[in-house]
């Protein structure tokens, strides 16, 4: 897009970590800003703290999971600001981790009713309305997980890989229908933010607390793999940094959005390994 300037953008979980730093980006941009988040409270505080910087804003309750909560944030859109022009689908949740075969229907359900359904219902009704206008750009976060296979997070990886190919499929579509409509697919490394305590907003939570999981004994595989990614992500980017690249990937046109390097290995290592059809190797960060 040549300039952000006057224009709305729609960030749905935008009320922390990395979609809240999207807002604060898009602000500074000029842009007109709809937060759009589960959680009312952290609803509250960024919609406050986008005003008082200066930010036309409006924030609007909703459950990404639910096709009528996406139309109705976009009814609210239009209504506030006349339009949509960028559109981030970025609301998601850590998921449950543990062996695919243990993990409940339940913990499954929430984790691709909220990141995989989430975009869905987000493309579904967002991009005829874009198309009506032609002005505008969809971000998707899906994230490295949307490339490789780490184990004890199936429904979350599932759910990513998702986003990825539905990204990239909605390219597609758009250029062969002669659309100018961008897309960029955010694949973020490990950033901090609140991920790793996304049960507060999983439904039927009676107290939110640290995500549970529905794999083994404590010191179990599991265990190990959810404090490794604990720590990844407390030691991980700022979420600033990542929108920054957002930004400039809107303004400039780019699909595929990678936060760092180090995991260009590993998802070349398996790609090579699909097109050799060898046994997949356990993906992990390496520097270059
Ligand atoms: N943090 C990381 O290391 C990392 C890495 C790769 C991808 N991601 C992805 O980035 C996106 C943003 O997550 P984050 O890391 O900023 O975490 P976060 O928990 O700080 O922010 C996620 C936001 O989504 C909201 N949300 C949760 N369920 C929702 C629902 N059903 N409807 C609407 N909003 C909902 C939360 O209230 C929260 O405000 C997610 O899609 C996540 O999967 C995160």
């Amino acid at each position: 897009m040549d300039t952000l300037q006057g224009r709305t953008a729609v960030v749905t979980g935008g009320a922390s970590g990395m979609g809240r730093a999207f807002c604060e980006r898009f602000a500074r941009a000029g842009m007109r800003i709809v937060v759009a988040d589960v959680e009312q409270g952290a609803l509250d505080t960024a919609v406050a703290a986008l005003r008082e910087g200066g930010a036309e804003v409006i924030g609007v309750r909703g459950d990404a999971s639910r096709p009528e909560d996406n139309e109705a944030l976009l009814a609210a859109t239009i209504d506030a600001f006349g339009a949509a022009n960028v559109v981030c689908l970025n609301a998601g949740v850590s998921g449950t981790n543990g062996p695919s075969w243990k993990l409940s229907l339940d913990d499954w359900r929430w984790t691709l009713d909220v990141n995989l359904w989430g975009v869905i219902h987000g493309i579904r009704t967002f991009v005829p309305h874009l198309l009506s206008h032609g002005d505008g750009h969809v971000v998707t976060t899906a994230s490295i997980a949307g490339h490789t296979s780490s184990p004890y997070g199936a429904p979350y990886n599932v759910s990513k890989h998702g986003v990825a190919t539905l990204s990239e499929t909605l390219f597609h579509e758009l250029r062969k229908e002669g659309s100018t409509i961008g897309v960029t697919c955010l694949c973020p490394g490990f950033v901090n933010t609140n991920i790793m305590r996304s049960a507060r907003n999983r439904p039927g939570t009676a107290t939110p607390g640290p995500d549970a999981h529905g794999g083994d004994e404590a010191g179990g595989g599991t265990t190990r793999f959810i404090e490794v990614v604990r720590r990844m992500i407390e030691n991980g980017k700022a979420p600033a940094e990542v929108a920054e690249l957002v930004h400039d990937a809107v303004r400039t046109d780019q699909f595929w959005l990678f936060t760092d390097e180090v995991w260009d290995e590993p998802i070349s290592r398996r790609h090579r390994e699909i097109a050799e059809r060898s046994a997949p190797s356990t993906p992990a960060p390496r520097k270059r």
